[in-house]
Parts: C-alpha cells; structure tokens; sequence
C-alpha cells in the first residue's frame, strides 16, 4: 500500500462534515488503497461533539482509515496535510450585519491560511467550503505566501452539478452525457452558470435551451439553489455539498476525464478578463497535478457582462476585506 495521507476537515462536528469524513474514510478521493490521517479541527466547544463523529467513524471499521486526532488548534490541525478541506466557517447570525460576518470569517480563515502556511505539508491542496468561499479562500491564500498561490481554491463544484443535473432534466438526458459546463464568478446568487461550450456524448449542444429558458429560468434557479434547498428541506444543503467537495478533491488528485473539465474557484491569473488575484469560477482540469485553466474559449456578447458582474462583486468583496484590514 501507498504512504498515508494526512487529511485536515475543519467545522468536523458541523452538518457537511458529517456527510462528508464518511466518504473521505471510504476512500472517495485518493482511493480505497492510500491510508488515510484524518485530522479534526473544530471550535472548543465542538471537539466533543466531534469526537461522536469520531467513534461513529472508527464503527465503520474502513479500511483506509489509519487515524484520527481531534484538536481546537490550527497548528496542530494542519501539521503535515497534504489536503485540507474548509468546511467550517462562522454561519451569519440574527442581526449580523455583512461586515460583521466578513469580520469573523476574515478572523478565522487568516488564522488558518497562516498554519497552513506555517504547518502544513508542501503538497498541500486547500478547498474552502465555509461562506463567503471564494472570498474565505482569497484571504486564507493572502496568508500564506509560501504556498502556491492556485493550491487555494473555493468550492463550486456543487453549483456546477446543480447546472448539469437541470442541464440533463430539461434535455432528457443522463446527467453522465453531458460535460463542458462552467460556472464563473462567485458562489453567490450573481454566478453565471454557462451552457455555451455544453457537449451531450461529446457533441455540442444546439438545441433545447433557447434563450429566454436561460435566462429566466435555469441561471436564476442554480445560482439561487441553495436558498430553494433551505425553504424545502428546512436546511442548507449538506450531503450535496460534501458530494460535491469529494468529487472537486478526487478530480484535483486523480485527474479530470480526457476531454473534460470542471469548474473550479480559484486565484484568476487574469484569465477571460477576470481580474487577477480573486478567487473566480473558471473552467479547469486537472492531470493529477496542479489545475489547469482551459484555454481559448470564445467569450460572446451573452456571456461577457454576466461574467464581469459576479467578478466585480467579488472585487466589492475583496475591497472590504481590505478595507476591514484583514488583508494587507
Ligand atoms: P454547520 O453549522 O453545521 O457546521 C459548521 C461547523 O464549523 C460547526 O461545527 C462549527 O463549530 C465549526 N466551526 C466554526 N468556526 C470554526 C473554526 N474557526 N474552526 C473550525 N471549525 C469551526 O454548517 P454546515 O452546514 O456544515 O456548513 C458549513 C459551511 O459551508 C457554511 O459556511 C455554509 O454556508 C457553507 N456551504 C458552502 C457551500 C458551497 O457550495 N460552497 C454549500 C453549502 C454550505
């Protein structure tokens, strides 16, 4: 069997986590064959609720799984990973203003983009889940100067299955046929899911999804999905979003199919007349190294000012955390 892989999840005790360390154990992202050091890292108050995690995982007896430490300390959390997963994040409470949350998520992913920078294996590849994501990831990055700048990325992957799963209802199509979809900009209601570059079995897409479907219907409803799952579950989604979080670790790890690709958030070199520096949805692949932008896409009068809207808020984003002196 391969060298063991430590593995970082923090907000372990919270409801991604819990759908999300079982999959981790059960071998979704390096494989069934690679052991596996889980590391929890968890507010004070949490570390007893997640050794009941824990105890449930040691009860599933997986085979991969070689460890598990809990612990309340950054340091100690991020020592030696080689993945760390973001999950936890400060939820906006009863008359909390967005700069106050801005404040507190500012507070907590510093902190962690510095133990990473300080701990954390030289492979190490971060995912931020926690809210706002892709500004989260932006300032844990802004931390850690030492680590490649693209190692920090921002989940989007579930917004991107969002896309494809209503991609595949409106089309009658397995949602297994269909590919070359991208979200860009932020994980927030301004996103642009794009069907421009869509392929079914590799072929392009032409037919079925006229303008004014998308328009008023699918980008509204994927970039406000998550508000849909909390009226009708009574709860922000979880068990999607640990899906979702799997499938965008296991693809960076293991590679992309031939001719695919995924979205990923991640720090934009400029690309696509993005602005440099935030951390944007952009279409990616992975040969199990590093991500990769895909190249040369044409960008149309359709897609242009929808991409530029959800950056310029994330640019808004990234002025306030400044502004805020979270960052430099
Ligand atoms: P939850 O409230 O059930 O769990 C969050 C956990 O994080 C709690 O156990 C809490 O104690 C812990 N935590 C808070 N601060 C921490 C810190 N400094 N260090 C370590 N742990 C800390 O929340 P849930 O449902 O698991 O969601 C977690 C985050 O994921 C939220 O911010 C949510 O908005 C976000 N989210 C992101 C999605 C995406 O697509 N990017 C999709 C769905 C949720």
């Amino acid at each position: 069997t391969s060298a063991p892989v430590t593995v970082t999840v923090t907000g372990a005790a919270g409801q991604i986590a819990y759908a999300l360390l079982f999959r981790l154990a059960a071998g979704g992202v390096y494989g069934k064959d690679v052991p596996i050091r889980l590391r929890l890292l968890e507010v004070t108050a949490a570390t007893g609720a997640a050794e009941g995690v824990a105890m449930e995982l040691e009860d599933c007896a997986f085979p991969a799984l070689a460890s598990i430490d809990i612990t309340d300390d950054p340091a100690v959390g991020f020592d030696g990973a080689s993945a760390a997963i973001l999950v936890g994040a400060r939820p906006r409470g009863a008359g909390m203003e967005r700069a106050d949350l801005l404040t507190a998520n500012g507070a907590i992913f510093r902190g962690q983009g510095r133990a990473i920078n300080n701990h954390a294996a030289d492979d190490v590849r971060v995912l931020v889940v926690g809210n706002p994501a892709n500004t989260n990831a932006y300032i844990a990055q802004r931390h850690a100067p030492d680590v490649p700048a693209e190692r920090f990325t921002a989940l989007m992957r579930l917004d991107h299955n969002r896309a494809l799963s209503q991609l595949a209802t409106r089309l009658g199509a397995p949602v297994g046929e269909l590919d070359r979809v991208v979200v860009w900009g932020n994980h927030s209601a301004t996103q642009f899911p794009d069907v421009s570059y869509l392929t079914r079995g590799g072929v392009p897409v032409t037919e079925g999804l006229d303008q004014q479907w998308l328009t008023d219907e699918f980008i509204p409803r994927v970039a406000k999905r998550g508000s849909e799952i909390i009226e009708v579950r009574g709860s922000s989604s979880a068990a999607s979003a640990a899906g979702a979080s799997i499938v965008h670790m296991r693809d960076w790890v293991r590679g992309t199919p031939d001719n695919s690709w995924t979205t990923v958030a991640l720090p934009s070199k400029g690309e696509y007349g993005t602005v440099p520096g935030v951390v944007t949805g952009l279409p990616c692949r992975s040969d199990g190294g590093e991500w990769e932008v895909v190249e040369g896409l044409e960008i149309d009068e359709f897609q242009r000012p929808r991409i530029d809207a959800s950056v310029a808020e994330l640019v808004d984003e990234r002025d306030q955390v400044h502004a805020l002196g979270l960052v430099d």
